[in-house]
């Protein structure tokens, strides 16, 4: 048998999930065939103590919980282990939204090797982003409860794109994709939580102040920037949508 065109691990706190629908039609064929191969490996593994804890209360505050980077990096290099050189996708909200142009520039050479990132809860520490420098995939402009339907449909665009993965290759050529309308909407600022010190990579400082409006602020401006960097377009729909209020 040929080596497989694409080799995919998944790191999610749910691997049962997986194959999911994946592994149904032409998508599971391919896995069954040996066309494509699927790891999912659980990030509570990686946990430790008694508790195998994987997430912790934010800094500064906040409702929800939030995934530990010690635990969550972990798991990541447990994974480039076994897949070295593998691309490392983070499916989240703030990603570059998901087309079919992404898909086909990105992730349609032979020989594909993916890791792929599922969050649960409010996300995951943003130190994961600056240390490992993940492609960061958003599938579009709302809110999951966790990154895995995200993974399967980046996976199901992915696998239709290797050799011998559709019935008829042609189409490929003739398939269209629609874009949505964007909504005015601002990026989430990035979440931060225990340790305090991660691979020589701190907490912003603002958010260990204490002081809630210092707090408030600081998010406000990292959101406004984070937006204003990658989505421009949400920003001025922002500000339209203000004005008419
Ligand atoms: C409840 S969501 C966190 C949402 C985050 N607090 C926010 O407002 O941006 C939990 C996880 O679901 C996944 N997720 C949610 N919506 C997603 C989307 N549109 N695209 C990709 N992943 C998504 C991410 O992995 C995220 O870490």
């Amino acid at each position: 048998m040929s080596a497989p065109a694409l080799q995919v691990i998944v790191l999610t706190l749910f691997p049962d999930m997986f194959p999911g629908p994946l592994g149904f039609s032409l998508a599971g064929k391919g896995l069954k065939d040996g066309l494509w191969t699927l790891e999912a490996l659980n990030i509570r593994d990686f946990a430790e103590g008694r508790h195998a804890n994987v997430d912790d209360t934010p800094y500064g505050g906040g409702a929800g919980m939030v995934m530990r980077p010690d635990v969550v990096g972990r798991a990541i290099d447990a994974a480039f282990e076994k897949l070295p050189g593998a691309t490392l996708v983070h499916l989240t909200p703030r990603g570059a939204p998901l087309t079919q142009g992404l898909v086909r520039t990105q992730f349609a050479a032979p020989d594909t090797r993916l890791i792929l990132l599922c969050g649960r809860f409010e996300g995951i520490d943003e130190r994961i982003n600056d240390h490992y420098k993940p492609l960061e995939i958003s599938l579009g402009d709302f809110v999951l409860y966790g990154g895995e339907v995200a993974a399967m449909a980046l996976l199901e665009a992915v696998v239709r794109q290797c050799e011998g993965a559709l019935g008829n290759p042609q189409t490929l050529e003739e398939e269209s994709f629609s874009i949505g309308e964007n909504s005015a909407l601002l990026l989430e600022y990035p979440h931060y939580t225990k340790p305090p010190l991660w691979k020589g990579l701190s907490v912003p400082e603002a958010l260990l102040s204490g002081h809630h409006a210092k707090i408030r602020q600081w998010r406000r401006e990292q959101a406004e920037a984070i937006t204003r960097e990658r989505r421009p377009d949400l920003i001025e729909a922002h500000h339209v949508k203000r004005e008419t209020k």
